[in-house]
């Protein structure tokens, strides 16, 4: 039984309260915040307000995923925030390793996401640091964009430098999720699944959140 995060970046921001409230009731485990900044992806989403809203009306797990350049400037605001995990990009640090620590040292958990073109093995010598590794599946920025399929041989590839180095870090994926990927994606050995298009265009979300919980 795979997490189930789903992204509220497709949620409807004129009615957070009730999708916060009918993700409440779902048998999800994780809240996803896709956090964009215009400049390390092409589009702008939402900062610490909105997730600070988001928290107040949520009682899961909240899975921040910061979509921005520069992330250590903002660690502490996200954990003011409400955020339990806080995952950055590996392209957007060039100190990764002290930016993970003070994810760690701030109270949080701290996670690495990887764009579809860096390679699982860059994360060698940190993996043993993380409690996360987001495994990007499009390239982020939008929701509705479809499924990378070379994302399910990372996931394979994390998931042998996992048990190699015994790290206990979690693999989730995120784009382009649905029942379809879903399963490749758990059968490689993911334990995370963020979606939003599937979920929130979805004519019964918490139908559509039960099947993710299924595989
Ligand atoms: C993409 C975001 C994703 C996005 C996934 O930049 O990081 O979390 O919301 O959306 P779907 O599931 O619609 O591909
Ligand atoms: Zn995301």
């Amino acid at each position: 039984m795979p997490i189930v995060s789903p992204s509220l970046l497709s949620a409807d921001f004129g009615n957070l309260q009730r999708d916060c409230e009918m993700l409440n009731a779902s048998t999800c485990d994780w809240f996803h915040i896709d956090v964009m900044d215009g400049v390390f992806v092409p589009n702008i989403s939402f900062g610490m307000n909105i997730t600070k809203t988001i928290a107040k009306h949520c009682q899961k797990v909240m899975d921040v995923h910061l979509m921005i350049v520069q992330p250590e400037r903002y660690i502490e605001d996200f954990k003011n925030a409400g955020a339990h995990y806080l995952t950055v990009h590996y392209e957007a640090c060039t100190h990764l390793h002290r930016t993970i620590q003070q994810i760690k040292a701030a109270g949080m958990k701290a996670g690495v996401s990887l764009n579809p073109h860096t390679p699982v093995m860059l994360l060698k010598e940190v993996i043993a640091e993380l409690d996360l590794v987001l495994i990007m599946s499009v390239n982020p920025g939008f929701g509705g964009q479809s499924f990378i399929n070379q994302s399910i041989t990372k996931v394979r590839e994390l998931r042998q430098l996992i048990t190699e180095t015994g790290s206990k870090a979690l693999i989730e994926v995120d784009g382009g999720v649905n029942l379809e990927t879903g399963t490749h994606l758990v059968n490689a050995g993911a334990d995370a699944l963020v979606a939003g298009n599937f979920v929130f265009s979805s004519g019964n979300p918490t139908a559509t959140i039960a099947q993710l919980k299924q595989l």
